[in-house]
């Protein structure tokens, strides 16, 4: 480990789930770079298996967490308090100058709870998102972060709109872009390279891909039925590759449905793929249908068709400017969705403001000049 002056200022970095490790990346990267400041990263251990965190970090150049709390799966209660237990003890060990998190995981919201109760300032990055449906566990992660945060970075301007209209005062909202969406750019020419296309016997935009994991979908046997039955019908058409979600073969064993899917032609089910191939396999997709959030921005980043299988988005830019359609959970509907893209009638998308690759350095000079600490490249 490095050593550093005990006169720097720290800040730490919560990482817990895999969405979480594509947004640290890159401000981890830039505060490196562009200041003095001394950071830690903390992994709570939310995600645990080699395919859902630790590809991640390889692939982004993160470097390994300096500390792993190891907490695991559990009931949203059982994981969070862990989470905060064992937080608490760090953050008083360690005394951060600043907590930045990220998302609207529970590895989130613990350490939210945790740094405020410790009059720590705390900076959530992407702030102000809202499906207004408090059923998810998601929305009530966002609406206590959000309200708990000193710094609220927002990826859009929409996400704005949100926070002044819960009366968040303004001098707290700081709209630094989609930080996504540096690690995308900054990834695709690597993913591009891999040969997963030619390994999984695919052409470009010859596929679709497929992702579903939220528990509103998965956990309800008769919802994950009629969405699995519309991928076995797309794959009629042309191939779905689906990286199969460790909770959604879970339930899907559970309902007995894997011979039947293993057993449709077209229909590649996959073990959860790492980020750039992930990537490698999105950019050249035809189609990408999901339920996943991050998603609906990179497919709005790299201007391919998305249909997301829920009934609202927290991410609305990427209807109304990106590619991305919101088609409820009607399989009927879904459907008739899907053809019509594959038949080639799609809505082209733009990229919204500021998801430009540089959101990273935009957090890292906000941090710097809120910690009272100059940066070594003014941001230009
Ligand atoms: C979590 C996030 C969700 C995010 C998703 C991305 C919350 C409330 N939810 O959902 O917002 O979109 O991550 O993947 O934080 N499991 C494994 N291996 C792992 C991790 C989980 O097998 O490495 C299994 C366990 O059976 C676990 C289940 O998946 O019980 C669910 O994991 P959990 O972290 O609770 O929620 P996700 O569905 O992954």
């Amino acid at each position: 480990m490095p050593s550093f002056r005990g006169d720097m200022k720290k800040v730490i970095h919560i990482v817990g789930a895999r969405p979480n490790f594509m947004k640290v990346a890159p401000i981890h990267r830039a505060i490196s770079a562009r200041t003095s400041l001394r950071q830690l990263v903390i992994h709570t251990g939310q995600h645990y298996d080699a395919k859902m965190s630790d590809v991640f970090f390889a692939d982004l150049g993160l470097p390994p967490p300096e500390i792993h709390l190891g907490i695991g799966s559990g009931s949203h209660a059982e994981q969070t308090a862990k989470m905060m237990v064992e937080m608490e003890k760090v953050f008083l060990q360690e005394k951060p100058d600043l907590v930045s998190v990220v998302g609207d995981v529970n590895s989130t919201i613990a350490a939210a709870l945790v740094t405020s109760k410790l009059a720590i300032p705390l900076s959530h990055v992407e702030a102000g998102l809202r499906s207004f449906e408090r059923h998810q566990p998601e929305e009530i992660n966002r609406v206590v972060t959000d309200r708990l945060s000193d710094l609220l970075l927002t990826p859009s301007r929409d996400a704005d709109a949100n926070l002044l209209k819960e009366g968040i005062d303004p001098k707290h909202i700081h709209l630094v872009g989609n930080v996504m969406i540096d690690s995308l750019l900054s990834s695709k020419e690597k993913a591009d390279q891999l040969p997963t296309l030619k390994t999984l016997g695919l052409t470009p935009k010859g596929y679709v891909v497929a992702t579903l994991h939220r528990p509103s979908n998965v956990d309800n046997p008769k919802l994950l039925a009629g969405l699995l039955g519309v991928l076995m019908d797309v794959a009629k058409e042309l191939p779905v590759v689906f990286p199969v979600h460790p909770r959604t073969r879970k339930m899907i064993a559970e309902q007995g449905l894997g011979p039947k899917l293993e057993q449709t032609p077209g229909l590649k089910l996959v073990d959860p793929m790492g980020y750039l191939e992930f990537l490698s396999v999105t950019s050249q997709a035809k189609l990408v249908m999901t339920d996943s959030g991050g998603l609906q921005e990179e497919t709005t980043a790299l201007n391919v068709p998305c249909l997301t299988m829920r009934e609202q988005t927290e991410r609305p830019i990427t209807v109304e400017v990106g590619s991305n359609e919101v088609v409820g959970t009607d399989p009927a509907r879904i459907r008739e969705a899907a053809n019509r893209v594959l038949s080639g009638d799609f809505k082209k998308g733009r990229v919204p403001e500021l998801w430009d690759g540089r959101t990273g350095e935009r957090i890292a000079d906000l941090y710097a000049r809120f910690l009272g600490v100059e940066t070594k490249r003014a941001f230009g």
